[in-house]
């Protein structure tokens, strides 16, 4: 086959190649025969465009091809573009010459299989249109997290995987064997965030985590990936500021480069451009009177569950932030209010439309004592810890930090309905295959 430039789908439906010979690169999407006609919807990373091929216009073994090649085939298409109304996207390939690479198999992904069937079949789900627009929200959110973070002034550093103890309880920690001894896969950056935050100030790094969770939830994950951050001479305001900046940031970016995928998706990138600073502020306590108004009414110390997650969020496009939340129940290093030892300086950030939690964050305990009573408390012996007990006796200032489940945020932006389409290999308790 003769080379036009070699281009890249969304590229023609963006217009810029009406009249001009191209060359495409992609696979079978769907196809259809009538007599000397043939409809080719070809697919590539970028979106899907259809390739009118006839019989009087390409060599006649090409057009016999096109005749038996089945969806997922890979193909090589050469022709002109044209606008066309009445074609996908507003625009079609008329083919000079197209080429099969590979005539695929039957494929065995049809129309309405079942959601576990789907899962079993990821490795060729994943091609799908809805997959490949979320994959596209992901990589922009992404970028944008590691924009944000660069733009204020954050060091990216990078914690360990592999640990000696946890740092959000031992009911969810992934325990390996280490040559013969227990270790564990990471939950947070969080202990070592506090340590590089003494050593760059601020700090943020965005990678797996792990939990055990046993409960089978639309928005649990047992591999997730995290956007944390740590901050030096620096309280809950401060990084509060920060998760709000993020996620606004992010949801802009979104908005901006992908569009077409955010409505594809089912939301408006006027939605995501409304998501900025600052978000709702509540209370624990403050949370806990409006639940009760409602008629669904908390005991101090529980944490919100999905449905009273949904109660505080119901009407609200934004995130909400609730904060200051009972110290009974809460993780060892999060810092006592000044003002009222009843409660930590500890938030979350909470979207509505049933994802709940994307963000969870405190300032940290200075304290040594307090936190080494903390840890008996939790049934932990304080020796495990002693490395991390150094950091509050060698120049010890006030910082914090937070973490936001990317999955979660992607689930939120996409609103998907179920968090393990956030993710292109979902590790969930009932799942680790493909
Ligand atoms: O609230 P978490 O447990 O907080 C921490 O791990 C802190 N050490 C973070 C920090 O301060 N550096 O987890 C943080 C976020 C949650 O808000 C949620 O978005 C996400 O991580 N997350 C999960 N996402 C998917 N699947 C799971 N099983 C998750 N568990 C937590
Ligand atoms: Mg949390």
């Amino acid at each position: 086959m003769a080379r036009g430039p070699m281009v890249v789908i969304a590229e023609i439906l963006k217009g810029a190649y009406v009249g001009r010979e191209v060359e495409l690169r992609g696979w079978i999407y769907r196809t259809r025969t009538m007599g000397g006609k043939a409809f080719v919807v070809v697919r590539d990373d970028t979106g899907i465009l259809q390739a009118a091929v006839s019989k009087d216009g390409v060599p006649a073994e090409s057009f016999e091809a096109v005749e038996r090649a089945l969806i997922e085939s890979a193909v090589v298409v050469r022709g002109t573009v044209v606008a066309d109304k009445r074609a996908p996207g507003g625009y079609e390939i008329r083919a000079a010459d197209v080429k099969i690479v590979h005539f695929a198999e039957k494929f065995p992904i049809q129309e309405d299989l079942s959601e576990e069937f789907l899962l079993d079949v990821r490795h060729l789900w994943i091609r799908s249109q809805r997959m490949t627009q979320i994959f596209r929200v992901r990589h922009t959110a992404f970028a944008a997290v590691h924009e944000y973070f660069r733009d204020q002034g954050f060091w990216e550093v990078h914690p360990p995987m592999i640990t000696p103890a946890g740092s959000e309880g031992g009911s969810t920690l992934f325990e390996i064997e280490y040559f013969g001894r227990k270790a564990y896969l990471t939950q947070s950056w969080q202990l070592y965030a506090e340590a590089l935050a003494l050593s760059m100030s601020k700090v943020y790094y965005v990678g797996p985590s792990f939990r055990a969770e046993k409960s089978r939830t639309s928005r649990h994950l047992t591999e997730y990936w995290h956007a944390e951050m740590e901050q030096a001479w620096a309280g809950m305001e401060d990084v509060l500021k920060h998760a709000e900046g993020v996620i606004s940031h992010a949801c802009r970016r979104v908005a901006e480069e992908r569009p077409d995928d955010v409505i594809a998706l089912g939301r408006t990138p006027e939605f995501l451009k409304a998501v900025t600073p600052p978000f709702e502020r509540l209370t624990y306590r403050e949370a806990m009177d409006i639940l009760t108004a409602k008629g669904v009414g908390i005991e101090w110390g529980k944490d919100l569950r999905t449905f009273e997650e949904r109660a505080l969020t119901e009407g609200r496009t934004k995130p909400i932030i609730v904060s200051h939340y009972p110290r009974v129940s809460q993780a060892f290093y999060k810092a006592r209010d000044p003002t009222d030892p009843e409660v930590v300086l500890a938030f979350d950030v909470i979207a509505g439309d049933g994802v709940g939690e994307i963000v969870g964050g405190s300032e940290r305990e200075t304290d040594l004592a307090t936190i080494e009573a903390s840890l008996r408390a939790q049934g932990e012996d304080p020796k495990a810890y002693a490395w991390y007990l150094d950091l509050r006796r060698y120049g010890s200032v006030q910082h914090a930090g937070f973490g936001m489940g990317m999955e979660r945020l992607i689930q939120w932006i996409c609103k998907l309905e179920h968090i393990r389409d956030a993710v292109p290999f979902p590790r969930t308790p009932a799942r680790f295959h493909p």
